[in-house]
């Protein structure tokens, strides 16, 4: 058969926060099916980088004191590190803020203006003019027009769900100064979209899109495009429009030309890979790009129509992900379930996610839930259940009894023989993305294999002869039962896969491999492979990421999940008994010391006073509050507040924080709760 040659491109993260579990949905997803490629022998090479340039992350370097060049540095860095903890095995790593990015994006842009598809004209815009900047409608909050919330962004009302302009606010506010926002106007620049719509038509309808995300756009085709504002005013972290000066392109329109560019970087480093081949307008190649559904616009409209009108080729497919709820849930700071990839990591292996995504995943763009309790069931009952526990069951007889010697006849031909037979199915399930169906019949498999074992119970027959040939036989046929599962595994748990290659003591295992058995081999000895989730450990996780007020990490940009608003519409929590409230120990403390913290973005370190305790000593605590985006410490020293004084102590990256003081509302807006003049340090609220 013909080698493929593929390119997969995923999503590229804003350089704006760490990476979690609802970004992981997608990498994971893409990996699975590259690993897959790759055991097919297909050449495929994988990139990604960080989306880098845009208001956001401009204000975040400023608000952090460094340049957005630095800025995006290190949290490259921290993307990465996360990625390779989760496995997800990209040959490069790049960033759009790159020269080749550059190129290709002011070449493309060219390319549009030479086909007369970029017209100009002046519009108007909200601008703050303390700070100097046009503000997108996530920078303008006010009152909604219409059922009057107090507290709501440009775009829409998150409590009555009606959309408007951001002009029709009541009491509009710049949320990055708080100053009332004037109309202004600028000349904008605009790529023509309206006309692709006949391409577009035929190029969402050519089998590139899963359908149900093909019917959704053809709404919007029947219902007429817009133009695309591409152009944003200085200042602006981005690239200069060529001949614009002042002008930059907006960052949506360089992000997927950050997929070329990534590539174009990796191909200076392979000699195996050249840019042409991929990327020419007549290119046989394969690209694939793996997005999540809120930003199939971008993907599935205005990247194609500027590919074909630059002379490059369009993608072969798209494939798109849900969105990932936690427990039924939009992921949640105040329930712990907003989980960061490095909070994970701190608690689980990885691989368990991995292996919890795949056995529900499928081609469609359906949102997955991450059920905790299912989470640790599944993983616990298939891969340590069914799987690990084969060879766990089998080594010892062959390593004790045999000096690690496999027979050189397999029993069970004919259950072998259905396990091999079944690579056909399974590989086409992984190539249409099914994931979830390949792993039932994976582990409707494994079913077997166990099912074969507890029959022949090697064990029993050990006891009488653990030299038996029988038992030699039992547990090699068991052993090869074993590697073809974890050769049908690997694209899902590569990390299972290499210790089990080493046990067995063979090669990096290829698909083509399930044609072949081990006999009369030698294996090395039995190292505990994947242990089993501990339930405590899951509970530490979520604890650990709840975050009610110190939401160091917390990121509003995200592409893959929903995320619970903390605005000040929240509606009231559910009704609690009075000894429940009864059980928090409220307390007036006095702020003696507020500090920075050093490599914290949104944490001061507080010291507070409680007054003396019963044997007279001073109480001294110290807390890690995210207060920094409204406070500065010498504001707050002397103040007084209150403190969740019985609150268990948690550790920190920064340190230990003993207890929680209370404040209400968020970013520039939290307000830190202060007693009536005269309340002493160590009064406890009744
Ligand atoms: O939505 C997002 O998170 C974007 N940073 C995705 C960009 S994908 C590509 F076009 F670069
Ligand atoms: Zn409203």
């Amino acid at each position: 058969m013909n080698k493929r040659n593929i390119l997969v491109t995923n999503a590229l993260p804003y350089a704006n926060g760490p990476i979690h579990l609802g970004h992981l949905l997608g990498y994971i997803q893409a990996d699975i099916w590259v690993r897959f490629q790759r055991m097919q022998g297909n050449n495929c090479a994988y990139v990604c980088a960080d989306d880098a340039h845009g208001t956001g992350i401009m204000l975040s370097a400023e608000k952090a004191g460094v340049s957005p060049e630095d800025f995006i540095d290190a949290v490259n860095l921290e993307h990465q590190r996360d990625f390779t903890d989760f496995l997800v095995d990209f040959d490069i790593y790049h960033s759009t803020h790159s020269e080749e990015n550059k190129t290709f994006s002011s070449l493309i842009y060219e390319r549009c203006k030479a086909n007369g598809h970029i017209n100009q004209r002046s519009i108007t815009q909200l601008y703050d003019p303390e700070k100097g900047l046009f503000l997108s409608d996530r920078f303008i909050k006010g009152q909604c027009p219409k059922c009057k919330a107090e507290d709501q962004y440009g775009d829409n009302c998150e409590v009555c769900s009606s959309t408007y302009n951001a002009t029709d606010l009541i009491n509009p506010r710049s949320t990055i100064s708080g100053a009332t926002p004037i109309e202004k106007e600028s000349t904008h620049f605009f790529f023509s979209l309206p006309d692709f719509s006949d391409f577009l038509k035929q190029w969402t309808r050519s089998g590139t899109l899963p359908n149900q995300v093909a019917n959704k756009l053809a709404e919007w085709l029947d219902g007429g495009l817009q133009e695309w504002d591409i152009s944003r005013d200085a200042p602006y972290f981005g690239f200069e429009i060529p001949g614009e000066p002042g002008k930059y392109f907006y960052v949506w329109l360089d992000a997927p030309i950050g997929y070329m560019a990534s590539f174009k970087k990796l191909c200076e480093s392979r000699t195996d890979l050249s840019f042409e081949d991929y990327w020419d307008a007549d290119s046989k190649n394969e690209l694939w790009h793996f997005i999540g559904k809120d930003i199939i616009n971008f993907h599935a409209l205005f990247w194609p129509a500027m590919l074909k009108t630059s002379g490059f080729r369009t993608p072969t497919g798209i494939s798109v992900n849900g969105f990932l709820t936690v427990n039924g849930q939009k992921m949640s700071k105040s329930r712990g379930t907003f989980i960061m990839a490095e909070t994970y990591k701190q608690f689980l292996n990885p691989e368990y996610l991995r292996y919890y995504f795949a056995g529900k995943l499928g081609s469609n763009p359906d949102d997955l839930d991450l059920n905790l309790e299912d989470f640790v069931q599944r993983v616990n009952s298939d891969v340590v259940g069914k799987v690990v526990n084969i060879a766990s069951r089998c080594a010892g007889f062959i390593n004790k009894g045999f000096a690690g010697k496999l027979s050189a006849e397999i029993s069970e031909p004919e259950l072998i023989r259905e396990c091999q037979q079944a690579a056909s199915e399974i590989a086409e399930l992984y190539e249409k993305r099914e994931f979830a169906k390949a792993i039932r019949l994976i582990m409707s498999l494994a079913d077997k294999a166990n099912q074969y074992i507890a029959e022949k119970t090697p064990w029993v027959i050990a006891k009488e002869n653990p030299q038996s040939t029988e038992v030699q036989d039992i547990c090699s046929t068991g052993l090869n039962l074993f590697r073809l599962l974890v050769i049908y595994l690997k694209p899902v748990l590569p990390g299972l896969a290499k210790q089990v290659e080493e046990f067995l003591n063979v090669a990096a295992l290829q698909w083509q491999d399930v044609e072949s058995l081990l006999s009369d081999h030698q294996i090395n000895p039995f190292k505990p492979l994947m242990t089993r989730v501990e339930s405590s450990k899951v509970d530490a996780m979520v604890e650990a990421s709840k975050d009610s007020l110190n939401t160091e990490n917390s990121s509003a940009e995200n592409t893959t999940t929903k995320v619970d608003s903390p605005l000040a519409n929240d509606p009231i929590s559910e009704e609690i008994e009075f000894p429940d409230f009864a059980k928090v120990d409220l307390r007036i403390a006095k702020i003696i010391r507020a500090e920075q913290v050093e490599g914290a973005d949104k944490l001061l370190k507080i010291t507070l006073d409680l007054g003396l305790n019963a044997a007279g000593e001073q109480q001294i605590r110290t807390v890690f509050s995210g207060i920094k985006s409204a406070y500065e410490p010498e504001q707050l020293k002397g103040m007084y507040t209150v403190l969740v004084a019985n609150l268990k102590p948690r550790k920190m990256k920064f340190g230990l924080s003993e207890g929680m003081i209370l404040a209400a509302g968020e970013g520039k807006d939290i307000y830190l709760l202060e007693p009536h003049a005269g309340a002493q340090a160590g009064l406890r609220i009744t």
